[in-house]
């Protein structure tokens, strides 16, 4: 085949060698480039990377909007982002120009599910203070009233969105005792029956919920969801978990309901910007744990995640059926 028969394909990121394997294996019918660091491609390099590519495996923070689609041109046909989440991709613009989009559900439910527990449990049981309390010298003696948080046992917990992810949240929670799981969504789902979930209104779940737990994707009805009038609803001693995507959120709303004390505690796995500033008011905060977007972080996950990835894209140019192709 020659070079300018070649299916070209653009990579926007280092990744897992498991997954550069399987595109290094199609070397023969791909040219493939690679933006080869750890760190983002500058967007000019995206813009410039992309030109003529018939595949694109990207990121889910590179925002895959009309620019780079346009810069793209029409031999576009594959998108295949290493995520679940597909919100920086513009898929009504897709859709018109017949892209396909590959994604990664379901390897990395368990991952980020495991990841919510642990920043729940962080975050209600204040253990980042605990432990700086130990280094600084803070630690005197026991004390009957020092660094008390709130526990599962007898709680009731509200999930936003029972997709894959929040389902396994509730499954993993359930067994800490919590006496009631509510759940909002689009429509009751049949498998909430599992975990007893209890469907209601938004306004129920927040305003009778101890723990809330965002686990929706990120649309044009859930951006900013989660804004004055929902932390005003929300119990003072009730703790917010979010690990959905940060602009779900209100910033500014949530540090005003963290330092007045109109909720207890907040547990952030994602933010808005990303990386957020390390000056930015939510950091000065004892009752705010944030975490740099560690959802899926296991080796294994990412691994799967990618070699996953690698695959929607190999399939996807040849014209086959994808192993996850999101239905647009
Ligand atoms: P799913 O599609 O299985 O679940 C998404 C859920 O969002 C569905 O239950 C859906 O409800 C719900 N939802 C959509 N719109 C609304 C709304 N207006 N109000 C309430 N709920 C709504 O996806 P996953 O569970 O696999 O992933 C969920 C999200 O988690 C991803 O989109 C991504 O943003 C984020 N994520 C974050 C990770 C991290 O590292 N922190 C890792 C992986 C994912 P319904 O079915 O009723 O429409
Ligand atoms: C996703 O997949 O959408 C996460 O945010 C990262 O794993």
């Amino acid at each position: 085949m020659s070079a300018e028969q070649m299916l070209k394909v653009f990579v926007t990121r280092r990744i897992p060698q498991e997954a550069m394997k399987t595109l290094q294996k199609a070397a023969g019918v791909c040219n493939l480039s690679v933006w080869d660091s750890d760190e983002p491609v500058p967007r000019a390099e995206l813009l410039k990377g992309v030109a003529g590519a018939h595949g694109l495996l990207c990121l889910l923070s590179d925002k895959i909007d009309i620019e780079v689609l346009d810069a793209a041109g029409p031999n576009l046909k594959v998108i295949s982002t290493l995520s679940v989440g597909f919100d920086h991709i513009a898929i009504d613009e897709i859709k018109k120009r017949g892209i396909r989009v590959g994604y990664t559900p379901d390897v990395l439910t368990d991952a980020t599910a495991e990841l919510t527990v642990a920043l729940l449990l962080a975050t209600a049981r204040r253990l980042p203070e605990g432990v700086e309390e130990v280094k600084n010298g803070g630690w005197s003696t026991w004390k009957p009233l020092w660094l008390c948080g709130y526990g599962l046992s007898s709680s009731t917990v509200g999930v936003i969105g029972l997709g894959r992810i929040g389902l396994a949240i509730a499954r993993r929670l359930k067994p800490f005792g919590v006496k009631r799981l509510l759940y909002t969504g689009r429509q009751p789902k049949a498998q909430a029956q599992e975990v007893e979930g209890e469907y209601v209104p938004l306004d129920t779940l927040v305003s009778e919920s101890d723990f809330v737990v965002v686990s929706c994707s990120l649309t044009p009805e859930t951006q900013g969801l989660c804004n004055q009038t929902f932390f005003g609803k929300m119990k003072k001693t009730a703790i917010f978990i979010n690990t959905s995507r940060g602009a779900v959120v209100n910033q500014e709303d949530l540090f005003q309901a963290l330092s007045s004390g109109q909720i207890a505690a907040a547990g952030l796995d994602v933010t808005t910007p990303e990386p957020l500033p390390t000056d930015h008011p939510l950091l000065t905060l004892k009752n705010c744990v944030v975490l740099p977007h560690i959802g899926s972080a296991t080796y294994s996950t990412r691994g799967i995640m990618a070699e996953l990835s690698a695959n929607n894209l190999l399939t996807g140019l040849r014209g086959s059926e994808m192993p996850s192709e999101l239905k647009l």
